[in-house]
């Protein structure tokens, strides 16, 4: 499959198009050519008015990941998105966050794309895979305000129409929904689509917590059962994965039989 040589068109975000869509038309929406990064430039509209703003970027020159690492992102191949949402919660209370998120972007992908039978699963914390490959992922930015509730930036990075990638720019097996489909996609539909299930997420988030999406991620759950390792700070963890607890803490059994539940880090299938 070589799209480069067939001439994919290249078709870029269009704001109007994406608004004219929505459901939830009264966010507040900024499309950019380029930036450094959307959850960066999302920051300057913390503590304004509290609303709901969304930054969709063609190109950011310091992409990030979680835990210090680069998110490449070359012009208008992918998704760079990040959403400023208001949370009456106090921090302690957003620690399923970054799950429901994932299970969002599962959704608003399926829903907008015909995936050949193959299932998006996520590797907790919040990274969202096919078949052993990284698709998405999900860097959150928390900041808590003087009348204890929290603003936080849901920063989303989506592999879409990107064929080539060096092992510097990536440095782990990756997809995109071109490789999967072989199907050229628009990323406007894409970024409705994820605009408008986030919102009804994170609204649900807000009302009911992680209890709501137990069902859920139990269907998405792509460590459940396995032999996993969790290295959070200096300490490593390994068992067999048991699911979550009502925080979104990854539960592993350990080889002595104990529940040991971990509550951040980064999670690597080991069988
Ligand atoms: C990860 O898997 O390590 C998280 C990747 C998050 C990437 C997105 S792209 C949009 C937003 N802006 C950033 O700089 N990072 C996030």
């Amino acid at each position: 499959m070589d799209f480069e040589k067939t001439g994919s068109p290249l078709i870029l975000l269009d704001r109007k198009k994406i608004k004219a869509n929505l459901r939830h038309s009264t966010i507040q929406l900024d499309i950019l050519e380029k930036t450094d990064s959307t959850n960066e430039y999302l920051k300057k509209f913390i503590s304004q008015n509290e609303q709901i703003r969304v930054c969709i970027a063609e190109l950011q020159t310091q992409g990030r990941g979680r835990l210090n690492r680069q998110w490449y992102s070359p012009f208008g191949q992918n998704i760079y998105f990040s959403m400023l949402y208001p949370f009456q919660k106090v921090l302690s209370e957003l620690s399923g966050l970054s799950l429901v998120v994932g299970l969002a972007i599962c959704q608003s992908i399926e829903s907008v794309v015909k995936l050949k039978n193959k299932m998006l699963s996520i590797k907790w914390p919040n990274d969202i895979f096919v078949d052993q490959c990284k698709l998405a992922g999900i860097l959150i930015e928390i900041q808590a305000e003087s009348n204890g509730f929290c603003q936080a930036i849901v920063g989303i990075g989506i592999n879409v129409n990107m064929l080539n990638a060096t092992k510097k720019d990536i440095g782990q097996p990756w997809t995109s929904l071109l490789k999967i489909t072989e199907q050229y996609q628009d990323r406007n539909d894409l970024c409705v689509a994820l605009i408008d299930v986030l919102m009804d997420y994170l609204e649900r988030f807000s009302s009911h917590g992680l209890l709501a999406f137990t069902e859920e991620w139990k269907s998405r759950d792509g460590l459940f059962g396995r032999v996993v390792s969790v290295i959070s700070g200096s300490k490593k963890h390994e068992g067999i994965c048991v699911g979550i607890n009502t925080q979104g803490h990854l539960l592993l059994k350990t080889s002595e039989k104990i529940i040991q539940a971990c509550t951040s880090g980064d999670s690597t299938l080991l069988k």
